[in-house]
Order: structure tokens, then C-alpha cells, then sequence
């Protein structure tokens, strides 16, 4: 089955009692055992549901993987991937992995005798140099949120090989349709289907894959076990979401180089970052191991923090909204949005400067999106 077909039929067949194209919801907590010890597949929920059994499938194929596990949002994924660990153990991270993931590591994992190293995956030198004894994990974000920094997964999980790390991806801005970052050595593919898997801003989900029999065992005993497991709703609009991701991506990439284009020429914009322009710092690595550069934009407004709030607060079509891969364009601004409350010198120490704005490009008329962004710019 080719990419585009599977992302449309991969794991959905005919329901079988009614021939229903699309399968039924299967909103149940429990299931009527036969007699003792036999059931159909199914005893609990929070162990197993079929709609939930569907879109793992679903997910598993488009991503090239074998299994698919799917939890209650994307933090919840990071987490039970991070549940692998055990006290003492120490994992060697991105540097500017999205804010939620870094709180969740240094406010509450650290408290269980995990530890962090944070360095800029983007030099293979500087991640080797981080591996301590004690280190077991590798975990990258690509694009990172939100400087759209790109890493060379192949040379990473070259690294973890050589020092026997578990190496897990959070692909969430390049999805499927552009990187597989299992087919390229990694032993996880990670991503919030909040963002662009489900598309339409309708749901918070998240989903681990892996090729591995021994993480996927342990991350379904995982699942199970703490519970933070998708509806069978949430599942199920999941799925129908998944099936136009082809062509909303080829959608949001067109729309994205365009939109990446205007700003570059544009007099009131510093800089503009995105993987699909050449000023981009890892442009080739991107170019090599990405078939397309998906819908994110980040960019430097000239006049710091008060251009940022003139340009949100003049943008009419594009969302102030603080997530993104949704059909609609959505835009934020870090300094006075996401990250308000963290110190300003933290801030810019992270390279999240005060004109920085983020772009999620929708699926509209490209040149709406354009007009918007230009009558908002030269309020600024
Ligand atoms: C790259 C990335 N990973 C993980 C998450 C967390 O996902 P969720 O909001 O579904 O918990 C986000 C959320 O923005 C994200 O951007």
C-alpha cells in the first residue's frame, strides 16, 4: 500500500455486523465476559477498547511502525515514555523542546531522581559529549517548538546505538506525511494528535510508536496501568481527522513557503525561520530528511514586545490562539502568550526574544493569510 492510500484505509475495514464505512464508536467502560475467563478480546477500557484498537492500527501504519499507543494527550505520551526510566537514571534532551515538556521534566520528573541535560541536538558533538553513565535516554524534538530547530535523527540514533540509549522522537510538527523518524533508527515516534493528526482544534490526544516488542509491551502495561487513555470519542474523531492528513500537509506546507516567503522580504520582520527557506540553519539536514517542511513558522519583528502586541492584537483572520497543525491559522506570541510568566532572562537565554511570533499556517487561502499578516505588520 502506498503512503496516501494507507493514510486513508490503513487499519479501517467495514464494520462487521452492519458494513458501516466507518467504524462505530465503542463507548463502553466494560464488556460481558462469556463465562469465566472467556471474553471477545476485550474485558476494560482503560486496557483495551476497539475504537481505541483502531486508530493505534491506524496510527501504527501510517507512521511505519508496528505498534501504536495512545494516551490522553501529548504531555501524557512524554510521560509514559519517560515511565521506561527509574530513579537515577539520567536522559540527554533538546534544548528547545516545547515549554511543557521541559516543566513536566524539571518540575515533577526530577522530584522522582531523574535528570536532564538540555543541549542543542543540532550538533551531533554536543550530545555525545552530554551521555553520562547513568544516561539511558536520548529524546529529541524536530522541528522543536518554538525555533523550528531541525536534527539529523540518523546521526542521533547513531549515538544512542553506541551507547545503548533508547531513542525516542517527538515528530509533532513534521508528522508522518514528512518524517518517519522510525524508518531513520529511532525506537519511538512521538506525537500530540492535538495538533495536526487530528487537524481540526477538536480534541487533545497523544500517541507513542515503536517497532520495538519490548517498549511496546511495557508501554501498553503502562497505559493500562495509569490510565490516562483517550475517550473512544476522541479516538474516533481522531481517526477521521487522520484521513485527509495528506492533503491538509501538502495544504499547510504550499500555504507555509509562501507565507515564510512575504515575511523574509518584508522590512518590519528581522528573521524568519522556517525549514523550507534556504537562510534556514539546518535547511539541508531538513531538505535530506524531510520530504516537505510542514505549516510552522517562527519570526523576529523588528520593535521587540510592543510590535508583538500590535501585530496580535491587529491580526482579524489569523487565531491569537496558543496551539497549532489546525485547518485554521493560528498565531502567538511567546513574550507576552506562552511563556509570560518565565523570567525575561530565561527567556531570551532560550532564544525566545521578545518580537519572536509563532505562525501555525492553516489550510486557507494563502494569499488571505498574506494580506492579514501585511495589513497587521504595517500597523507595527
Ligand atoms: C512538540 C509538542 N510536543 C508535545 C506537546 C504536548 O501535547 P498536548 O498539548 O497534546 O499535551 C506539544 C503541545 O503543544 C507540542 O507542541
Amino acid at each position: 500500500m502506498k503512503f496516501d492510500t494507507k493514510v486513508v484505509r490503513a487499519g479501517i475495514s467495514p464494520d462487521p455486523t452492519t458494513g458501516a464505512v466507518v467504524p462505530p464508536i465503542y463507548q463502553t467502560a466494560t464488556y460481558v465476559l462469556e463465562e469465566v475467563g472467556k471474553d471477545k478480546g476485550f474485558d476494560y477500557t482503560r486496557s483495551t477498547n476497539p475504537t481505541r484498537q483502531t486508530l493505534e492500527t491506524q496510527l501504527a501504519a501510517i507512521e511505519g511502525g508496528k505498534h501504536g499507543i495512545c494516551f490522553s494527550s501529548g504531555m501524557a505520551s512524554v510521560d509514559s515514555c519517560m515511565k521506561l526510566l527509574k530513579a537515577g537514571d539520567h536522559v540527554v534532551c533538546s534544548d528547545d523542546v516545547y515549554g511543557g515538556v521541559s516543566r513536566h521534566f524539571n518540575k515533577v520528573l526530577t522530584r522522582y531522581g531523574l535528570s536532564f541535560s538540555y543541549v542543542d541536538s543540532c550538533n551531533p558533538s554536543k550530545v555525545k559529549e552530554a551521555v553520562r553513565a547513568e544516561t539511558k535516554m536520548l529524546w529529541v524534538e524536530t522541528p522543536t517548538n518554538p525555533l523550528l530547530k531541525v536534527t539529523d535523527i540518523e546521526a542521533m540514533a547513531k549515538i544512542a546505538k553506541e551507547h545503548g540509549l533508547i531513542f525516542g522522537v517527538d515528530s509533532t510538527f513534521a508528522t508522518p506525511v514528512y518524517l518517519r523518524p522510525l524508518e531513520l533508527g529511532a525506537d519511538i515516534a512521538m506525537h500530540s494528535t492535538t495538533k495536526y493528526l487530528s487537524g481540526h482544534n477538536q480534541l487533545i490526544g497523544g500517541v507513542v510508536i515503536t517497532n520495538r516488542q519490548d517498549i511496546a509491551d511495557e508501554m501498553k502495561f503502562i497505559q493500562k496501568t495509569i490510565g490516562a487513555v483517550p475517550s473512544p470519542f476522541d479516538c474516533w474523531l481522531t481517526m477521521l481527522g487522520l484521513k485527509t492528513l495528506h492533503l491538509r500537509m501538502a495544504r499547510h506546507s504550499s500555504n507555509a513557503q509562501i507565507v515564510a516567503e512575504f515575511l523574509e522580504a518584508h522590512p518590519k520582520v528581522e528573521r524568519v525561520t522556517y525549514p523550507g527557506l534556504a537562510s534556514h540553519p539546518q535547511h539541508a539536514i531538513a531538505k535530506a530528511q524531510m520530504s516537505g517542511f510542514s505549516g510552522m513558522i517562527s519570526f523576529e519583528l523588528v520593535g521587540g514586545i510592543a510590535s508583538g502586541k500590535t501585530v496580535m492584537n491587529s491580526v482579524k483572520l489569523c487565531a491569537l490562539a496558543e496551539s497549532l497543525g489546525a485547518v485554521e491559522t493560528m498565531i502567538t506570541h511567546p513574550a507576552t502568550m506562552t511563556h509570560v510568566e518565565v523570567p525575561r532572562e530565561d527567556r531570551l537565554a532560550r532564544g525566545l526574544t521578545d518580537g519572536l511570533v509563532r505562525i501555525s499556517v492553516g489550510i486557507e487561502d494563502a494569499e488571505d493569510i498574506v494580506d492579514d499578516l501585511r495589513q497587521a505588520l504595517d500597523k507595527a
